[in-house]
């Protein structure tokens, strides 16, 4: 027909909606707990930073000519030096910081990491093993390339590995298809803010050993731990050849789009050369700034954003124990993100945010979205597999952004309104 002017669009724009999160900024609300806004930046540190940078391109013209430029692919080489010595030093991870900083690479934010990494192993049909909830900036790319995702049940510490190992079982039998990817966020976990224990960490690398998968570990919320937490499971892969592990500026310096990762060499390869076609490079001028910050300013700036990053998640805790109607919450020892789940199973948190929540100042992030939107869960004996459906019955709460006292407020105003509805 002339007038047809949908060009023809791909499959996945009819049935892949804009991110939950991302639609939910538009609103502007008193009390915010929706995304993961860092509500604890150094402004001053990056001001200072910037001022000086701007002093040293006047004099020095070729340095500023090279940083207002295209660069390597996977980032300029004296940044990767100061990431690898930031994640064998802090983070224990087993490379030599001085000879292997080649390893790591940086992406446009951990998202396009994550992206690209689904992109280089996933054709349609693939199989991947999450948590039940995920962080949705994994799933739902990960379901528009196709995969077949197999959702695991999780308690308060996590995803639990008997399940994964009853997953890929699943996986062979039902699919004839080895999984190719587990997906962990194990510090402090988005959305349900749960850390896994060492021991859990250890079975799931030695599943994913024994079955040749990958395990990707998103390590978002690493460095905002309110107490010490077991080592990364990436210090258990010697020789680099299991985990990829995704580490993001956007939570403990600014969201300035910086993501760094330490990958296998063969999967590095591919994830860099997609990221040649998706951006070619990683802006300079931005690395620059992030250099100065990691090798000068993160310690003092974690030592003081971490214990005010506590103070917002008691205060949300405390909340939510004194006025939210029968239901669970999770007990974060770090990351931005408490889980509630109401004990009323057909509580349909979503829709109460459209009609209450909104309506009375405040905002989070309905529990639906993160799980997917097609995808497989065990079934209750865990002999099969059946369709996965959201828990409707769940919120996320984001405590990064607000002060405690604003938390507080808002979340007993929200408690209030839930009461009354929940009874
Ligand atoms: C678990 C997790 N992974 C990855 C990301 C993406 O972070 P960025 O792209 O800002 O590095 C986020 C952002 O909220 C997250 O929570």
């Amino acid at each position: 027909m002339a007038n047809d002017n949908s060009y023809g669009f791909a499959t996945w724009t009819s049935f892949i909606e804009e991110s939950q999160i991302r639609a939910l900024l538009k609103y502007k609300v008193k009390y915010y707990f929706a995304g993961g806004k860092p509500g604890i930046i150094p402004t001053d540190t990056f001001a200072d930073i910037m001022a000086e940078l701007s002093v040293r391109y006047k004099k020095d013209p070729m340095m500023a000519l090279d940083d207002l430029n295209y660069g390597p692919t996977g980032g300029a080489p004296w940044f990767l030096k100061t990431l690898a010595k930031r994640m064998c030093k802090v983070r224990k991870i087993p490379i030599d910081c001085e000879t292997q900083w080649e390893d790591v690479s940086i992406t446009n934010g951990s998202q396009q990491a994550l992206y690209a990494l689904l992109d280089t192993l996933i054709d349609p049909g693939d199989v991947i093993i999450t948590p039940a909830p995920a962080y949705l900036g994994f799933l739902v790319p990960a379901v528009k390339l196709g995969a077949r995702v197999i959702t695991v049940p999780t308690d308060n510490k996590g995803i639990i590995p008997e399940f994964v190992e009853r997953a890929i079982h699943l996986s062979k039998i039902k699919f004839g298809k080895n999984p190719d990817l587990l997906y962990v966020v194990a510090d402090s976990d988005n959305p349900k803010g749960t850390t896994l224990p060492m021991n859990r960490r250890r079975a799931l690398f030695d599943i994913c050993e024994n079955h040749n998968i990958l395990l990707l570990e998103d390590a978002a919320y690493a460095e905002i731990q309110f107490k010490d937490t077991p080592k990364a499971i990436k210090t258990l892969d010697k020789d680099n050849s299991r985990v990829a592990y995704l580490g993001t500026s956007s939570k403990e310096a600014a969201v300035l789009r910086v993501g760094y990762s330490i990958l296998p060499d063969n999967v590095r390869e591919q994830v860099l050369k997609d990221k040649g076609y998706l951006d070619l490079c990683t802006t300079t001028l931005v690395q620059r700034i992030l250099d100065e910050y990691y090798n000068k300013h993160i310690d003092d700036a974690m030592r003081v954003a971490i214990p005010l990053y506590k103070k917002r998640c008691e205060a949300m805790a405390k909340a939510i124990d004194e006025s939210f109607p029968a239901g669970t919450r999770s007990d974060p020892t770090g990351g931005f993100f408490i889980w509630w789940q109401s004990d009323k199973s057909d509580f349909d948190s979503s829709k109460f945010m459209e009609d209450v929540a909104i309506p009375n100042d405040l905002l989070y992030v309905p529990g639906g979205p993160f799980y997917p939107i097609t995808g497989h869960k065990l079934t209750a004996d865990s002999n099969d597999l059946e369709p996965s459906v959201p828990e409707g019955n769940t919120m996320r709460l984001g405590f990064s952004y607000a002060p405690p006292d604003v938390i507080y407020e808002g979340i007993s105003r929200l408690g209030k309104l839930l009461s009354k509805e929940l009874g």
